[in-house]
């Protein structure tokens, strides 16, 4: 007997403006916009099984529905089937190239390649009938920023004026400006409070609204900068919305706070370094507490070696803009 598998690699992304609260399930209260990795992603191989069950493996490890971890991969598969309209079962295997749960978006290439692998296996082919907007929104569903993961380079997920008005679009492939994201990982540890928490209380912080009402003007600067490769614009940009939305989430009840001292060190390092005029490199962090420093990739090993110098405890993953997420298949004896 043999079997088709379907393998999707889907890369994490890294937002340089933010996503931060919901107007409804899954509708954001603002536009965002990301650069989509290379290295960080998530492989997720699936394959239709004769029964109406769905079997998860990370590793060679089972997992179950009543697993927290897994809860959402369940839940994410049942919804997928039943909008899909499919019956069958599925064997799905998945594995991160990186830490998990800890700021790196884990959920974004996580949701992205387990909506590809899942359709992959039911339609029974890599190339999925359905548009890539109606994928976008499938994968959304399971988490925001997964539908970011979706296109390579630099991606908008516009959020429309109804939830069914939205969109995801190319504003620049990876080619375009070589940007390299090296992530310095202060901790590896899962974060105590998902993103998806956060979203809920993001409104009962007083500057939520300040936030979302300066959003559109930030995403046309960032989509200028992007445009003209002007690192000078959009790197400052980019750290004033990061430290917006944490401001937003300390001050929000219950206050959310994912800067550890380590997190605050790196920052205040970078901008040290950039003063003195030793490096040209500029931070965001997602809802964790570890440093994404954006930089030309050609000044990469240069800024990677300086912080590890700075930070020698700290691992390093160093990853750069990348075109997107693949679909393959392979038969097995
Ligand atoms: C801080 O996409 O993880 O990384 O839609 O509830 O799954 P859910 O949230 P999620 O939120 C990501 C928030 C962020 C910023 C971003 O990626 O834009």
């Amino acid at each position: 007997m043999t079997a088709k598998r379907y393998i999707a690699k889907v890369p994490s992304n890294i937002a340089l403006i933010k996503y931060w609260g919901k107007r409804e399930k899954q509708w954001p209260a603002n536009d965002s916009l990301s650069m989509t990795l290379t290295s960080s992603q998530t492989v997720t191989i699936a394959s239709r099984l004769k029964s109406s069950s769905f079997e998860v493996f990370v590793g060679k490890h089972q997992l179950f529905p009543t697993d927290p971890f897994a809860k959402k991969i369940f839940s994410h598969l049942k919804f997928l089937a039943t909008n899909l309209d499919f019956a069958d079962g599925l064997r799905i295997e998945t594995s991160n190239t990186f830490p998990a749960s800890c700021g790196i978006a884990s959920s974004a290439s996580g949701m992205g390649a387990l909506t590809l692998a899942a359709i992959a296996a039911w339609e029974d082919q890599c190339e999925s009938p359905l548009s890539l907007q109606k994928l976008a929104h499938l994968a959304r569903m399971g988490s925001g920023s997964a539908c970011r993961s979706l296109l390579g380079g630099f991606v908008a997920w516009n959020a429309g004026d109804h939830p069914s008005l939205q969109s995801i679009e190319q504003v620049a492939k990876a080619e375009h400006w070589p940007l390299a994201d090296l992530i310095v990982v202060t901790s590896a540890k899962a974060k105590s409070t998902s993103s998806s928490a956060g979203h809920e209380t993001a409104n009962t912080s007083p500057l939520f609204a300040i936030r979302t009402a300066g959003i559109h003007e930030r995403m046309r600067i960032a989509r200028e900068a992007i445009a003209a490769r002007d690192l000078s614009t959009l790197g400052p940009l980019m750290e004033t919305d990061a430290l917006d939305m944490h401001a937003v989430m300390m001050t929000s009840k219950p206050a959310l706070n994912y800067f550890t001292e380590a997190t605050v060190a790196v920052l205040q390092w970078i901008r040290d370094q950039r003063k003195a005029g030793t490096l040209e490199a500029y931070f965001t962090v997602d809802a964790g507490p570890n440093p994404h420093i954006l930089c030309r990739l050609e000044d990469a090993q240069k800024i990677s070696a300086l912080i590890h110098e700075a930070f020698p405890h700290f691992e390093i993953l160093n990853d750069q803009v990348g075109t997107g997420p693949t679909i393959d298949s392979e038969v097995t004896a």
